[in-house]
């Protein structure tokens, strides 16, 4: 029986524009995808996933990967998490050379699914890192990454970036440009999130954020201001303490840099309601700065802050049904019990 973990990420800048080669910073948080993985004498691969959401629903079924189960979330989101698990099965496979091995699955997950951070690729990346070790193969993580991101890849009809599975495979803070990637440093960022319980469709989103971009030019030029604010959050970033706490100063021109930054995803389309009234709780409170993370559409806000003012206010937001402060999670993968 092999464990392994994957953190969530939170986008601090350029999701949406990283689709079309700006760059993104995402930073792995403290919510962690549990993949166990048990190798079985025949092909067969059973899944049971318990928890795939913080709040709102859960998910539990049993089951073999041929029977879709029978529970009461939207079928679509059970359809894609079933379907990442397999993509990521095949993975392990063609890693370990082992083309007919079969598994029992368990999956934990603390990461709202759909909801901007990072849950599929914390299952892809886990899960593929447990099965590969049950299978006595070793990958480091930048191999994890790279296969996990051909599982999404192919699960998204080619329409993910690296920036979530690279980010979870390696943890911290990383910068993600096209097929380069790599780490950076940051400080211990005070990340504060708000759920709104729902969830956004990515690929509708990114649909839309493209057509936009093919008929205006002003909003090409949104997406390429967008890539402009992650480069000059990258050059704070670049000059900070990563061992310190971050300034007051650091915090105020990183948050209004988010700030921009969630109002031009606001123009792309990609806000909702629901997301726009946690920003601005967020930021009534005292935030630093707050903006979407992930695709939009609904699901989570981030924001800068200290203090509990942020929590405890988007607590008493009606359109957050969750808060929590979300660390910095400087681990990526990682093995929990082998
Ligand atoms: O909502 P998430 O965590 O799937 O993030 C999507 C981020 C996009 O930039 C919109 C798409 C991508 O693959 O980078």
């Amino acid at each position: 029986m092999t464990t392994c973990s994957a953190p969530g990420k939170v986008y601090l800048f350029g999701e949406h524009a990283v689709v079309y080669g700006e760059p993104a910073v995402p930073c792995a948080v403290e919510r962690r995808a549990r993949v166990t993985v048990e190798p079985r004498d025949d092909e067969r691969v059973r899944v049971d996933a318990a928890d795939l959401s913080l709040d709102g629903f859960t998910v539990t079924w049993g089951g073999s990967i041929d029977d879709r189960p029978d529970i009461d979330v939207p079928a679509s989101l059970v359809e894609a998490a079933m379907e990442y698990i397999e993509a990521a099965v095949r993975q392990a496979r063609d890693a370990a050379d082992a083309p007919g091995a079969g598994f029992d699955i368990t999956v934990k997950s603390a990461i709202p699914l759909g909801a901007g951070l990072g849950s599929s690729a914390a299952v892809v990346v886990a899960g593929i890192d447990a099965a590969t070790r049950a299978l006595g193969t070793e990958l480091d993580p930048e191999e994890v990454a790279r296969r996990a991101y051909e599982a999404e890849h192919e699960v998204q009809d080619g329409q993910a970036s690296r920036a979530d599975t690279y980010c979870s495979a390696m943890g911290g803070a990383v910068r993600v440009e096209g097929d380069d990637t790599r780490t950076i440093d940051a400080p211990p960022l005070p990340f504060v999130v708000g759920y709104d319980g729902g969830a956004g469709d990515t690929g509708e989103l990114v649909a839309g954020v493209r057509a936009l971009r093919e008929e205006h030019a002003f909003a090409a030029d949104t997406v390429e201001t967008v890539g402009d604010l992650t480069r000059e959050g990258e050059r704070l970033l670049a000059a900070a303490d990563p061992e310190s706490e971050p300034s007051d100063d650091l915090l105020a021109e990183l948050g209004e840099l988010m700030d921009f930054n969630h109002g031009l995803l606001e123009a792309l389309g990609v806000s909702a309601r629901s997301l726009d009234a946690m920003v601005w709780a967020a930021r009534d409170a005292g935030a630093h700065g707050a903006k979407l993370t992930g695709a939009g559409g609904g699901g989570c806000i981030v924001a800068l802050d200290t203090s509990t003012e942020t929590e405890h206010a988007l607590g008493y937001t009606a359109e957050c049904e969750q808060s929590f402060r979300a660390e910095l999670a400087t681990e990526g993968v990682r093995v929990e019990a082998a």
